[in-house]
């Protein structure tokens, strides 16, 4: 079954060999073909070729699915006394975390379950069609296990952060054996990916790549949480372990962005919580300037960004950091495909997964030309 989607005003590939200089290889008044739910044919109108189906968007913009590399979606309860706090003043601090540790414990399987496809599906009625979640609200081997197999019934993308922070009323030395222990173990068969928070109040260096190297051991990526709070060692650990993503990056030295900038860890930058959580913006320009590859994502959590919107994060990147449109709508699709070590998605290129996210806009330029309006026509 083949399907023409045709009357695209503009086609974003992301294909380097498509569109000259443009990053976003993007063709006008295009068409495309799809083939058992992947690309079979990309080109102009006039050129298109036959299919089973045909679908006419009429003029709008085409673009692949947001790929959100970075999100924490297995959880239960809300802050919002937290967050009015911290607008009145009061600073962001690893601890709150621990509030949604004990809502998540408390809530049932069928609670979690039910939040996850709330914001799953939330965040796809906006564009997401892949979608990273952590586990991290459970820290024992048996709640971090739950969390890491609710999590999989929605995505297969899923990280262990049993390393979020020290378990309520642990000892740190007793909780980083478990964690290297029964913990890794526990979760192994549903996860792609391990993750530390590598942050005062969380883990110090030797105590997360203890953890890192246990999931490498074990066959599971690495992302590291790296200089959100401070101008800490995530970043350089990130690169020294090979870590496919390193994420927050707000406290960067000249060395931190060098080490990225020659190295194949994506530096994950996350707009909506750094406004959220009123630190200083992720120096995103100053990372594409020196080479580094970056992913924009959500952080979609109910502590420090309780927002699924990409395509809120994609026009703060532009209106503040100082990214062209271009770059950030890059850095939200094949950046977070990089980030996540994926080649199937975050394009429309021959072979790729026909994840198609179609604006009710002509260019991709309307997503931070109309900040805050919802632009997502549909999602195929
Ligand atoms: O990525 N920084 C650590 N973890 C989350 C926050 C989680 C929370 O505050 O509940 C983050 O921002």
């Amino acid at each position: 079954m083949s399907t023409l989607y045709t009357g695209i005003g503009e086609l974003t590939t992301n294909d380097p060999e498509v569109g000259g200089d443009d990053l976003l290889g993007r063709i006008r008044d295009a068409a495309l073909v799809v083939e058992d739910d992947r690309v079979a044919w990309t080109g102009p109108a006039s050129r298109a070729p036959d299919a089973d189906d045909r679908v006419d968007v009429c003029g709008r913009a085409v673009l692949p699915g947001w790929v959100d590399a970075h999100s924490h979606l297995v959880f239960a309860g809300d802050r919002t006394a937290e967050f009015e706090a911290r607008v009145a003043g009061e600073p962001y601090a690893a601890g709150g975390i621990l509030r949604t540790v004990a809502a998540t414990r408390a809530a049932t399987d069928d609670e979690l379950r039910r939040n996850l496809r709330r914001h799953v599906a939330e965040a796809r009625a906006q564009g997401t069609t892949t979608l990273e979640t952590k586990t991290g609200y459970g820290l024992t081997p048996a709640e971090e296990l739950r969390a890491a197999r609710l999590a999989r019934e929605f995505t297969d993308e899923v990280t262990w952060l049993g390393a979020h922070v020290v378990a309520p009323g642990a000892d740190p030395g007793d909780y980083l054996d478990e964690l290297v222990g029964p913990q890794l173990e526990a979760v192994l068969p549903f996860v792609r990916w391990a993750d530390v928070f590598c942050e005062d109040g969380a883990f110090d260096e030797d105590q997360s790549r203890a953890v890192l190297l246990a999931a490498r051991a074990e066959g599971l990526g690495l992302r590291v949480h790296g200089n959100q709070l401070t101008r800490g060692p995530g970043v350089r650990l990130a690169v020294e372990l090979g870590a496919a993503s390193v994420d927050h990056c707000n406290h960067l030295s000249d060395a931190d962005v060098d080490a990225l900038a020659g190295s194949g860890t994506v530096a994950t930058v996350l707009p909506a919580c750094d406004l959220s959580t009123r630190q200083p913006l992720a120096p995103a320009r100053r990372l594409l300037d020196a080479g580094a590859t970056v992913a924009i994502a959500s952080n979609c959590n109910p502590g420090s960004s309780y927002t699924s919107s990409v395509a809120f994060c994609v026009a703060t990147a532009v209106l503040q950091m100082g990214l062209t449109v271009a770059e950030a709508v890059h850095a939200a699709t094949a950046g977070g495909a990089r980030a996540l070590r994926r080649t199937d998605v975050g394009r429309l290129t021959v072979g790729a997964r026909a994840d198609l996210h179609v604006l009710d806009a002509p260019s991709v330029t309307h997503l931070a030309y109309r900040p805050g309006v919802p632009l997502t026509h549909s999602v195929h």
